[in-house]
């Protein structure tokens, strides 16, 4: 075991405390009932419409660190809170967005978990999640591009223990799809050639394919990075960011040198995943499948007020909240005419009747 792991896990287990905290949000929309009968095709598809939501990522897409502020506070993945996946109760989260709209949905995560996945080895990772927590948030913490099709092969044999009403080849899902920040972070290991842009050009576009063949009348929401190597700036002379270091989290951020490979990087993965969605779309779409890049967080400043006490690297509630609002501004608006950025500023956006969730 590393040292590294070796601090995350006391830090786990001697803060089992919650600390209550809680950012409760409802969407300002009206729901508009979902279409009668449903869409047979994607670009008929209304938020209301979505009956289950999946989730692919690492700590982000996982909450961990949002709840935390002070020590004695819960150190691990507050699932419910997920911005892209969460389902606890008044949270800001694209979950609960799609139900206050309309939809009727199954798939989020709810409550916390202790951050154990990425320590297990992958072919015991899909049958070790507590499935009633995770339900269809696959994300395991620290996880790269190299563990989603792990990641994919949980939904695939959870779906229907999570709930068997969910009707595989007609519902209409939401897969949203956030990996890469652990990627970036690793950038300066030159041993790990998993996170280079030739192992992402031949890899990346497979998980596409993978989520196809696997569900079938799928939205893939590929969220776009940030700038991570801002990292670097964030909570310099506090205690959140000693922690972090101690810990090593994107040690590759704290050097000028680190942070040139990481911005280099992040333009290069978000170019595959620009193409390869495109490819996905042009080779694989079809009337029930299709990839949907969603740019909001590429032009998004990380900022110290947004992230987490804990690390000065996870987002914390204001900054989860600002995610998923921008998150959701993102689907429900037109090719084009997505934001690229989101900020405390974020205006919400309701759907109307004339909103698809693929234009
Ligand atoms: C990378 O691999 C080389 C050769 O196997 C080894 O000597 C070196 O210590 C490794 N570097 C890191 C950072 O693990
Ligand atoms: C979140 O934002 C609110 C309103 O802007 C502010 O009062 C609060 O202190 C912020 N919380 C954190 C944890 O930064
Ligand atoms: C976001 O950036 C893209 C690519 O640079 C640009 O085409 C688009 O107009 C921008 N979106 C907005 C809303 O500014």
């Amino acid at each position: 075991m590393s040292g590294r792991t070796l601090i995350i896990l006391c830090l786990i287990f001697t803060s089992l405390i919650h600390s209550g905290y809680s950012s409760s949000f409802i969407l300002p929309c009206r729901p508009i009932p979902p279409t009668e009968p449903p869409p047979t095709l994607i670009t008929q598809v209304r938020p209301s419409d979505i009956k289950v939501v999946m989730g692919l990522g690492d700590s982000i897409t996982a909450g961990f660190g949002i709840s935390y502020h002070k020590i004695g506070d819960f150190v691990g993945e507050s699932r419910g809170v997920s911005w892209s996946m969460g389902g606890d109760l008044h949270e800001p989260t694209i979950p609960n967005f799609l139900s206050q709209v309309g939809a009727t949905i199954k798939g989020q995560s709810h409550g916390t978990m202790l951050p154990f996945l990425h320590f297990l080895p992958k072919s015991i990772r899909s049958f070790s999640r507590d499935f009633t927590i995770c339900q269809l948030n696959a994300a395991v913490s620290q996880a790269e591009l190299e563990d989603v099709q792990e990641q994919i092969q949980y939904l695939s044999f959870h779906i229907p223990r999570v709930s068997p009403s969910i009707d595989l080849q007609n519902d209409w899902k939401i897969i949203n799809y956030f990996i890469g920040a652990n990627d970036l972070c690793d950038a300066c290991d030159q041993n790990r050639t998993v996170v280079t842009p030739a192992y992402w050009e031949k890899n990346y576009y497979e998980t596409l394919v993978s989520m196809k063949r696997k569900f079938p009348r799928s939205i893939v929401n590929v969220f776009l990075l940030p700038d991570v190597a801002e990292m670097g700036y964030v909570g310099i002379g506090e205690t959140c960011r000693k922690l972090r270091d101690i810990i090593g989290f994107c040690s590759c951020s704290s050097s000028d040198s680190g942070r040139q490979l990481m911005s280099q990087r992040r333009l290069q993965y978000n170019q595959i995943m620009i193409d390869a969605a495109a490819k996905a779309n042009q080779i694989l779409g079809c009337e029930t499948f299709a990839v949907v890049v969603q740019p909001v967080l590429s032009e998004s400043k990380i900022e110290r007020e947004y992230m987490s006490d804990l690390d000065c690297f996870h987002l914390n509630e204001n900054g989860s909240k600002f995610v998923a609002i921008g998150a959701w501004n993102n689907m429900i608006s037109k090719v084009g005419e997505k934001a690229n950025s989101t900020n405390r500023n974020v205006i919400p956006l309701c759907p109307t009747e004339n909103t698809y969730l693929v234009s």
